[in-house]
């Protein structure tokens, strides 16, 4: 019986230790990453460094090409993109790439914390008529338009985003065909307490289809 016992808490262990490790394993290229975006992807608010976690594949390597290309990031007045580009340009190299984004995006999503204070019900109502056909109705992203998976992020980063949109700091060059669509759709919300309030409602979102 104690033989047995024994067994089978050695196995347990070997079990628990490839659990853990299969979960754990992160892309070499992403430890730098994780000095600002967190080991889960979680992002920290801090450093004004988005949450990663579970959004969109194909949106994530986007970015990435977009930062590496100058079209994100290279605006006037845009610190945060310019500190983020010069991470982009670690990342060349696309299976590595590849590998951080395929991660990332399998990752479970978090929420961010709320740092704004915002009327969620006038912002579901904005939300419902004007982000949701291209976001879904959760905030997870329509895949086939490309558009990112809003649920989980910061009501700050959304906010700070949303206005780079608005002044040209995002979504500025012909080549950036998705960042121009929403370039494109940003004149909808035109004062910051409509914004704060949408932002706040996108919070509330649960990212599940
Ligand atoms: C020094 C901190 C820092 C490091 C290190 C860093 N990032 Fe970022 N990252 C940021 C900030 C800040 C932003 C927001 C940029 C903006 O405001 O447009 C960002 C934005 C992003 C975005 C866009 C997210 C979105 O929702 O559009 C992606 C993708 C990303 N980072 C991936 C990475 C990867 C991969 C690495 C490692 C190669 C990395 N970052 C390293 C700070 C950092
Ligand atoms: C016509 C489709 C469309 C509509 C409508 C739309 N968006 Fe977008 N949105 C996009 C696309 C496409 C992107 C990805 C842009 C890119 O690749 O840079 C995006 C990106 C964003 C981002 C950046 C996310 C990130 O992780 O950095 C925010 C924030 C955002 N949208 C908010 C909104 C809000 C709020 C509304 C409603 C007021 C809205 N969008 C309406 C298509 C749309």
């Amino acid at each position: 019986m104690r033989e047995f016992s024994f067994r089978l808490a050695f196995c347990a262990g070997v079990f628990a230790s490839f659990v853990s490790f299969s979960h754990a394993e992160i892309p070499a290229a992403y430890t730098v990453c994780a000095s600002c975006h967190g080991e889960q992807g979680q992002g920290n608010i801090s450093l004004n460094a988005p949450a990663l976690a579970g959004q969109q594949a194909d949106y994530l390597t986007r970015q990435i090409h977009n930062f590496q290309q100058g079209l994100r990031g290279t605006a006037e007045g845009d610190t945060n993109g310019a500190q983020m580009q010069a991470f982009a340009l670690q990342l060349q190299d696309e299976s590595t790439l590849a590998s951080v984004v395929n991660y990332l995006s399998a990752l479970p999503m978090v929420k961010s914390e709320s740092t704004l204070t915002g009327d969620i019900a006038a912002g579901r109502t904005v939300y419902n008529s004007n982000c949701s056909d291209c976001h879904g109705a959760q905030g997870e992203g329509i895949e086939a338009l490309s558009s990112a998976k809003l649920a989980g992020l910061s009501d700050q980063y959304l906010f700070d985003q949303f206005k780079k949109f608005q002044q040209q700091q995002r979504g500025y060059a012909p080549e950036d065909k998705r960042g121009r669509q929403m370039q494109f759709m940003s004149d909808v919300i035109n004062n910051d307490e409509s914004l704060r309030n949408v932002v706040s409602y996108i919070q509330t979102l649960s990212g599940q289809k």
